[in-house]
């Protein structure tokens, strides 16, 4: 199959090079650009591991082709540390609040909860459970992973930061083109 000119930003980094259009958007990211943060698991949209932000929506990255996310803002969970490469409130609180065990579905969750938080500011525990169904776990029961979210929440907000993650230590990624 003949291969297209892809542009993308990722993680604040302006990235191009070519790729089949059927391209997976998480493969482009993990094989072509090193950004291993979003993992594979279902590839079936399932499980959500693979959960990256695209210009301001959750997406599961395992159903994008690379030809759908032209031109597309793309934040990965290496993207939402602060700006001096400390981590977020949010990615404090689960480790804080032991969010994860294993950590396979950890840069997912944390990407979903991240755009949730800003769509979100002030959830209640109900609507933090709804808004993370589509990224599954195995380990944690969920019930510390809703603790980190409303913990951030409740930080963010005590701050008056309810955008405190938005658009800030976005990380350069080299390409391997
Ligand atoms: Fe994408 Fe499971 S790998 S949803
Ligand atoms: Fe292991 Fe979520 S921490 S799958």
């Amino acid at each position: 199959m003949s291969k297209m000119h892809v542009k993308l930003t990722v993680n604040g980094a302006a990235v191009e090079g070519l790729a089949e259009p059927r391209t997976l958007l998480i493969h482009c990211l993990r094989e072509n650009l090193g950004v291993t943060g979003p993992h594979v698991g279902c590839e079936t949209s399932h499980c959500g591991a693979c959960t990256v932000d695209m210009d301001g929506r959750s997406v599961k990255s395992c159903t994008v082709f690379v030809a759908q996310a032209q031109g597309a803002d793309v934040t990965t969970v290496e993207g939402l540390v602060n700006a001096d490469g400390s981590l977020s409130v949010l990615q404090e609180m689960f480790r804080e609040h032991y969010g994860l065990q294993c950590g396979f579905c950890t840069s997912g969750t944390i990407t979903r909860a991240h755009r949730f938080l800003q769509e979100n500011p002030i959830p209640t525990e109900e609507q933090v459970r709804f808004g993370m169904a589509g990224n599954l776990c195995r380990c944690t029961g969920y019930q510390n992973i809703v603790k980190a979210i409303l913990a951030a929440a409740e930080m963010m907000n005590a701050q008056d930061k309810p955008s405190s993650t938005e658009g800030v230590g976005q990380q350069k990624v080299e390409t391997a083109e």
